[in-house]
């Protein structure tokens, strides 16, 4: 019987070694545009959620249709003007990539950070909802420390640019059944109708702790607060604070309700 080389079963392992390492990359490469495409249809599908427009029985197909009332447009945070299509298009900007681009972000001072965001963005990815041609609603990104985790998020507000419409958290590492709550539509729901800004333009919203006991007008700033888990909720509440003071979105919501007291 012919001897067996010392070296075949290394050789062996090699190529083994090698074709399936091959195969993964060939995996990986081949199925990179099929999970672009499944990250932009839940990104569609969670803007849709906090807008009121995505319904129990809506199919993956319908999405697309249903997003044709929804436009896309990039803001500068700084100034709250629009950035035009041609010098950023909205359909390729990654807005989460570019908190890590010197260029295109900054770091927060720690007394400003109250979201824990660390860096802060210049331009910003907002969603006009048009009905015949009119502002009906528009969609905001939102995003900010809980307990454990960053919690990410869309929150829409009504043409009037204070009264919430809709609430939606999509991803997040707080503890299922606590803070975990913050995705439970049920708690979402109550976020409706709610108002960030007071009379005086200052962000007023509030989490309560345990169900909220405001009364009258005190009561369309605050939502029930998260049982067992409220330091979850004052995340939340802090997030709402940064992005709709002038860090965040308010000379954007100014701007375009001086715009649109123009055009109206
Ligand atoms: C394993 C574990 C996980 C927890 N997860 C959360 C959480 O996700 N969010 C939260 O606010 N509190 C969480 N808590 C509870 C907090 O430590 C804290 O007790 C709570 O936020 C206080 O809220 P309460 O005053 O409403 O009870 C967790 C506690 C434990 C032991």
């Amino acid at each position: 019987m012919a001897k067996e080389s010392f070296f075949k079963p290394f050789y062996s392992v090699l190529v083994l070694a090698f074709v399936c390492s091959f195969l993964v990359s060939l995996a990986s490469v081949g199925l990179r545009p099929l999970q672009e495409s499944n990250r932009a249809l839940e990104r569609k599908k969670n803007i849709l959620l906090a807008a009121g427009l995505l319904h129990g029985d809506t199919k993956d197909k319908d999405i697309d249709t249903l997003f044709a009332q929804v436009e896309p447009r990039i803001i500068d945070l700084a100034t709250g003007a629009f950035v035009s299509p041609k010098v950023i298009d909205p359909k390729t900007f990654d807005q989460s990539a570019s908190t890590n681009d010197p260029q295109l972000s900054q770091p927060l001072p720690k007394d400003k950070d109250i979201a824990g965001l660390r860096r802060l963005e210049k331009y910003s990815l907002v969603y006009l909802v048009m009905d015949k041609g009119k502002l009906k609603e528009i969609v905001l990104p939102i995003r900010g420390k809980g307990l454990w985790s960053t919690m990410y998020g869309y929150v829409a507000l009504d043409s009037d640019l204070r009264t919430i419409d809709g609430l939606a958290f999509y991803e997040h590492g707080e503890t299922p059944g606590l803070g975990g709550e913050i995705e439970n539509p049920a708690w979402e729901a109550g976020w409706q109708g709610k108002k960030i800004y007071n009379d005086q333009g200052k962000v007023a919203l509030k989490v309560a702790k345990g169900a909220s006991k405001a009364t009258g007008k005190a009561a369309s700033y605050e939502v029930d607060g998260l049982s067992g888990a409220t330091l979850t909720g004052n995340g939340v509440q802090r997030l709402f604070h940064f992005w709709f003071a002038g860090q965040g979105f308010k000379p954007f919501l100014e701007r375009l309700r001086s715009e649109e007291g123009k055009n109206g």
